[in-house]
């Protein structure tokens, strides 16, 4: 899997309902890449990054990571190298606890016991979460929840990071946290997010949907100083970029 290049050719798919979820995209995202994926709700952000872990099978064109088109056959190495939190936490926790839930890909991966238990400590740490170790996840806040899906994500050390809006339900502390952890992780990340301030904050390029296709694909500061695609996409202009006489303090290097 030499670089970790995700790449996407001509890529189209309908659901098995009729409805088409993405159609004639192209792009390729190299390794070190932080790319923001927006657009607004129904555009095909979560549809595309089942795709680039496999959960969706295009109906035409491929996904290549590496230099491998994404079969079933290398389907498990895929998920190795590629980690993705889920839009929906509870379609990701489902263990009795959030220790069973964070150390659940560390053992899939065959690692020893202490080694397990050390990524879990770290990872919960990260997100600020020691204190639910013990709870059962299910019973938790959205936001604590989000932050479990996290960190079990985290815990895999992927080198491909994929999230499907991390920082909805976070209050501003933890989305504080999740942005500078982000910051620190420097491998791929792929971020589907309504936020396009932390986008902006987090990610070079972007690439925007509408309606299952791609639009623009460029440097986010300058798409997202493009009214009018952020108009018929269905955005608004990032908080900070939005003239305020307190967020223009924040220098927009
Ligand atoms: N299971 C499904 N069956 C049929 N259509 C779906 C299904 N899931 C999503 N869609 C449709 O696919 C399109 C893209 O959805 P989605 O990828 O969830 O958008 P986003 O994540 O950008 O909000 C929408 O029109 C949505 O209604
Ligand atoms: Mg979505």
């Amino acid at each position: 899997m030499s670089h970790h290049i995700v790449q996407a050719n001509n890529l189209h798919y309908t659901y098995p309902d009729g409805t088409i979820g993405l159609s004639r995209i192209n792009f390729k995202i190299h390794h070190g890449e932080s790319v923001a994926l927006v657009g607004s709700n129904g555009a095909g952000k979560s549809t595309l990054l089942l795709h680039l872990i496999g959960s969706l099978v295009s109906t035409k064109g491929d996904i290549r990571i590496g230099d491998y088109p994404l079969n079933k056959k290398n389907l498990k190495a895929v998920r190795r190298s590629a980690g993705m939190v889920f839009q929906d936490p509870d379609d990701q926790l489902f263990m009795p606890t959030v220790f069973d839930d964070v150390a659940f890909g560390p053992i899939n991966l065959g690692l020893p016991e202490a080694e397990v238990e050390e990524r879990v400590m770290e990872a919960l740490d990260t997100v600020g979460i020691s204190h639910l170790i013990r709870r059962s996840p299910h019973k938790l806040s959205g936001g604590e929840k989000r932050a479990v899906a996290i960190a079990a994500v985290i815990a895999t050390m992927p080198d491909i990071l994929i999230m499907d809006e991390p920082s909805s339900n976070l209050d501003p502390a933890s989305r504080r946290r999740l942005i500078n952890l982000l910051k620190t992780f420097t491998h791929t990340k792929i971020i589907a997010t309504h936020d396009l301030d932390m986008a902006l904050d987090l990610c070079e390029r972007t690439i925007v949907l509408h309606r299952g296709e791609i639009v623009a694909d460029g440097q986010t500061k300058e798409l997202f100083l493009d009214e009018k695609l952020l108009a018929m996409s269905g955005l608004e202009k990032p908080l900070t970029m939005q003239g305020c006489l307190v967020c223009s303090q924040v220098k927009l290097s």
